[in-house]
């Protein structure tokens, strides 16, 4: 299957948050080289339980900083964290069962892109927008 390509779009000018993004997309990327592999089902299944932490560590940092100051729709965003994450979680667990993996990380990959497309360069630019402000002083 096919790798998700980068976009410019997914930059969003904050260095912590862009460098945790990155992260994520690249890990997905080499689960997508190796995925097809039956001999590397073991390592995907472990790069599957890496990238859930990605996720997780990427959501806290910008979780974190909402908090710090008092971000208004903190709620509504962190609802789809939370929400991304049960179901990166369900899939996940899906991978482990025989003869699951390749179907749970095609729908791993989808929630990705998905995620990249409705919530980064949606969401998560708005809370960097908002962060400058708040962080320059204005
Ligand atoms: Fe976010």
């Amino acid at each position: 299957m096919s790798q998700i390509e980068w976009k410019e779009q997914y930059t969003l000018g904050d260095e912590g948050f862009d460098e945790d993004i990155k992260k994520i997309v690249e890990r997905m990327n080499k689960i997508l080289h190796a995925y097809e592999q039956p001999e590397s089902q073991k390592d995907v299944l472990e790069e599957l339980r890496f990238l859930g932490n990605n996720l997780a560590i990427s959501f806290s940092h910008q979780e974190y900083r909402m908090k710090k100051y008092l971000y208004p729709p903190y709620f509504s965003h962190k609802r789809e964290h939370d929400s991304f994450l049960e179901k990166y979680k369900k899939y996940r667990e899906e991978a482990g069962k025989e003869g699951e993996l390749v179907a749970a990380v095609m729908k791993i990959r989808g929630i990705i892109e998905e995620w990249l497309e409705n919530h980064v360069i949606v969401e998560d630019k708005k809370l960097v927008a908002f962060l400058k402000k708040k962080e320059q002083g204005m």
